[in-house]
Parts: C-alpha cells; sequence; structure tokens
C-alpha cells in the first residue's frame, strides 16, 4: 500500500513519514527538495498549486491514501497574505481532492481547533465551526471540500501540537522554548488561550492509522489535558528542569497587529480514543515520549 504525504518538509509530516515507513511505501512531496530522508522513503519536490504537476505526480505514484498536511499554517502570516493563504489552503486542497476523486484515492486533510470560535470549548466533532480569523476561513472551507468530494475522506482537527521535530525543519514551539530557556531568556505565552495539546508522536501515529482504516468524516486529535498556553509552558519548563520563572503570561487577543486567537479551543477525544488503538495522552506522558522519540532506519 502507497502513502503519499504532502508537506514532506513540515512538523507533522516528518512523525507520519517515521512512522508509515514500518507498514507503507511511503512518498512525500514539498514545495523545498527534502533532504535527510531514510532511507526507504520517496522524495518529491513540486509546488502544489501546480495542478498539472500534481496530476502527473499522482498518475506516476498511483497511491492508496494522500495524507495532506502541507499548508500556510502560520494564523499571523495568513492574516496579512489573505490572497496567498487562500489559494494555497483552499486552492491546494482542491486541486488534490479533485485527484483524489478522479482516481478512488482516500484523503485525510489535516484541519485545525482554531476552525472553533473558542466562545464554548470542550468542542466534539458535532460542533459548528466559526472562524475568528482568515487561517480559520480557509480550513473550514478545505474541510467542506475534503467532506464534498468524498464519505470515505478524513477531516482530522488538530489541537495545538507538541513536540520536537521528528525529521526535518518543522513549526515547533518547544524546541523554540526550549532554546530560550536554556539562554535563560525569558518567554512568553498567551494565557487566555486554553488547548488540548497533543504530542507529534502520537499524532504521526494516529494519522497513519486513520491512513488504513475504514472510518470516514471528522475526528478530533487531541491529548487527554486541557490546559492555558501559559501553564503549559510553566509545566514544560518545571519537567525539564529550567527556571520556570522565566514563564511570562500574555494576552494574545490583547497584543496589537495580530491577528485574533479563539480563547478555548479545547476538543473532546473521546471518537479518538473509541476508534483508534493509538492512545491519546496527558501532556506529561505525550511530552516525554516525544522528548526520546528516535526513527528506526528500516
Ligand atoms: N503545528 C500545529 O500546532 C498545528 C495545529 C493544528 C493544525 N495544524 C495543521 O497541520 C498541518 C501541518 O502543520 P505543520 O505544523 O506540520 O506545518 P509546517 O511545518 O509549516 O509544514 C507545512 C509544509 O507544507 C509545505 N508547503 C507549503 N506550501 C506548499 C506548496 N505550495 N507546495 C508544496 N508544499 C508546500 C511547507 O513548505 P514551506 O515551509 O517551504 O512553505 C511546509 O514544509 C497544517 O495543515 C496545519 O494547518 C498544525
Amino acid at each position: 500500500m502507497r502513502l503519499l504525504i504532502t508537506g514532506l518538509n513540515g512538523f507533522v509530516a516528518g512523525s507520519i513519514v517515521a512512522q508509515a515507513k514500518k507498514t507503507w511505501e511511503v512518498h512525500g512531496v514539498d514545495i523545498t527538495e527534502a533532504t535527510g530522508l531514510p532511507v526507504n522513503v520517496h522524495g518529491h519536490q513540486l509546488d502544489l498549486m501546480d495542478q498539472e504537476k500534481v496530476a502527473t505526480l499522482f498518475q506516476r505514484i498511483r497511491p492508496d491514501v494522500v495524507i495532506h498536511t502541507a499548508a500556510m499554517a502560520n494564523i499571523d502570516v495568513c492574516e496579512n497574505n489573505k490572497e496567498l493563504a487562500w489559494k494555497v489552503n483552499v486552492g491546494i486542497t482542491e486541486i488534490i481532492a479533485e485527484q483524489c476523486k478522479t482516481m478512488g484515492i482516500k484523503m485525510i486533510v489535516c484541519s485545525t481547533d482554531t476552525v472553533f470560535d473558542g466562545i464554548k470549548g470542550h468542542y466534539s466533532e458535532t460542533d459548528t465551526p466559526f472562524a475568528v480569523n482568515h487561517y480559520a476561513k480557509t480550513k473550514i472551507e478545505a474541510e467542506r471540500i475534503v467532506l464534498e468530494a468524498s464519505s470515505k475522506n478524513i477531516v482530522a482537527r488538530l489541537s495545538l501540537v507538541m513536540g520536537l521535530p521528528v525529521m526535518g525543519k518543522g513549526n515547533s514551539f518547544l524546541a523554540e522554548i526550549i532554546e530560550k530557556l536554556k539562554r535563560g531568556e525569558t518567554v512568553k505565552f498567551p494565557e487566555n488561550e486554553i488547548r488540548t495539546p497533543i504530542d507529534v508522536v502520537t499524532l504521526g501515529a494516529a494519522l497513519t492509522e486513520l491512513a488504513g482504516s475504514d472510518f470516514g468524516g471528522i475526528i478530533h486529535l487531541s491529548g487527554n489535558t486541557r490546559i492555558n498556553r501559559y501553564k503549559m509552558a510553566i509545566h514544560i519548563a518545571e519537567m525539564l528542569g529550567y527556571d520556570a520563572s522565566l514563564v511570562e503570561g500574555t494576552n494574545s487577543n490583547a497584543l496589537a497587529g495580530r491577528a485574533p486567537r479563539p480563547n478555548d479551543a479545547s476538543m473532546e477525544n473521546g471518537l479518538a480514543k473509541s476508534i483508534l488503538q493509538t492512545p491519546m495522552l496527558t501532556l506529561d506522558v505525550g511530552l516525554n515520549l516525544t522528548l526520546n522519540f528516535k526513527i528506526e532506519e528500516i
């Protein structure tokens, strides 16, 4: 069985690749050429906005499943580059969903807890999204496209992803906070943002498991600990033996020039717990898992 992962160089994709390569023939695609790939992983380089090149790649690989992680994932960059964000987050999703539909391929798209307005918290799969920023608008539209393309497709809504990059680079706040705390620098985290962080290793395992499952529809992938990002950072600093007084609280919705964030975007993970063998973890267990994870060469 062949798996194609978009956004190969990204934070989430690295963890999927590391775990899926044990059981799948893994292909990955990114706009930048991937370096240092495990021997049995096939890297491809192209801009996914190019529909013709995407079609050619799909004909060559003929994947059974596609996990679409590629995106413009920075909320403030999306807010300041609305047209490009729509082209990347919606346009590319549309191109891939259409190609998957034509070839009968199952598609999993990575969405986000940010699709919710953050008023209620504890969101389940049946709650209705409401965007508070442009990134969320693009993700809600991407979800609609993927769900409408096929009933076997999956929208995986990810909570805040925590961990060290398993491969390549990655949009990892943990790597950044560790570097700053090591240097004795202050780190600022919002007290108003309540999340249910999931570690990147568990996330990679869950997405790999979903790729091989018959599940279709929306699923929330989130950890068992509901916590605000300031308290989470203090907890991480204490667990790793750094000076927790270096962590300062902020209110992300009171900072000028930033896109609005949902306050309480915590998500329930009952569905994931009931259909997946991959266990959803607490913050501490997930953190230990990601700090000690080593990619196996096979
Ligand atoms: N990380 C989180 O906490 C989090 C939480 C919720 C949801 N998500 C979602 O999960 C997914 C993965 O997130 P991530 O943190 O792994 O993001 P990431 O590290 O930024 O990875 C995304 C990858 O996609 C690539 N890409 C962007 N535009 C492309 C294009 N036109 N053609 C080919 N490749 C392109 C990027 O390349 P460049 O870097 O060169 O642009 C990057 O390597 C995203 O859909 C994100 O919205 C993430």
